[in-house]
């Protein structure tokens, strides 16, 4: 179990998903106090993970040894401010939002300067998150290796440049929601064909990954990997989908970007 304490100042979806992850990976760290505005979202957390502390007072959370900053970067920057006045002088704050950089969180925190940031993905609940991490130069090995211990159950945790936070943030963090629902459709389709759904749910693993792994290992090039099979049924789709990945993804990134 994780000795540090931990603080989310926000207690929307990403606390979930690191509290399910810590929960499954039976890495629950000791203490750990959630604060959100919202008192019924806090009252739903509270009944899954009865071992978390909920509070609205942001101060409370900001008041731990591990601060993770959890709300949308419209949010931050009013929270960041209420957690300015609470942080231990010891404590490390880490981001979990695009487009706020190190030091403009630095600056919204009164100079505090013990920060990381994170862009994480959602898969972290089930252990396998992809959780580029950053760390400010005013956090040393140790430091660096109570972020990394308390992510580490959650998944991957590469250290990355900060300006590629946003990348990930578009790609990884945001990329499940392109394929979830295909992937849901295809499973609840193959066991309309006959499949039980317990065959189906290891078919859609296997299929997923090793055509993931295809493309990224083989050794082919891309348009060779897409020739390997030659009936495709939804290739007339292939164009808006692509069209809707070049414009939407793109538009966004720059929304993003410090
Ligand atoms: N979900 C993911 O997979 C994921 C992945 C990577 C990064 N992130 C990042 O994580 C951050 C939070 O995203 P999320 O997905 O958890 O969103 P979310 O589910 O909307 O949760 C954000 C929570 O913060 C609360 N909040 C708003 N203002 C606050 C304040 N001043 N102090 C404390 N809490 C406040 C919100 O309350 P209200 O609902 O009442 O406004 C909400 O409960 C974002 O920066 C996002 O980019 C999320």
């Amino acid at each position: 179990m994780n000795k540090q304490t931990v603080g989310f100042i926000g207690g929307g979806r990403i606390a979930r998903i690191f509290l399910a992850g810590w929960t499954r990976a039976g890495k629950m760290p000791a203490h750990v106090v959630v604060a959100d505005p919202n008192a019924q979202a806090l009252a739903q957390l509270k009944a899954r993970y009865a071992a978390v502390e909920t509070t609205t007072d942001l101060a409370a959370a900001a008041a731990q040894d591990i601060v993770f900053l959890a709300t949308h970067p419209p949010a931050l920057t009013e929270a960041a401010g209420a957690a300015a006045r609470a942080l231990r002088p010891a404590a490390i704050l880490v981001s979990l939002a695009p487009k706020f950089t190190l030091a403009k969180l630095s600056a919204l925190l009164g100079g505090f300067s013990r920060l990381a940031r994170s862009n994480p993905n959602a898969a972290s609940v089930v252990g396998f998150g992809m959780n580029p991490i950053v760390f400010a130069p005013a956090l040393d090995a140790a430091d660096r290796a109570a972020v990394h211990a308390l992510l580490a159950p959650l998944g991957e945790s590469p250290e990355v440049a900060e300006e590629k936070i946003e990348a990930y943030a578009v790609f990884t963090a945001m990329g499940p929601t392109y394929l979830w629902f295909q992937m849901q459709a295809l499973r609840e389709l193959a066991v309309s064909f006959g499949l039980a759904p317990a065959e189906a749910d290891v078919a859609l693993k296997r299929m997923v990954c090793g055509a993931a792994r295809t493309l990224v290992d083989s050794g082919l090039p891309p348009a060779e990997v897409m020739d390997l099979v030659p009936v495709k049924p939804l290739a007339e789709m292939e164009p808006q989908v692509l069209e809707l990945y070049r414009t939407r993804l793109p538009a966004l990134f720059q929304k993003i970007k410090p």
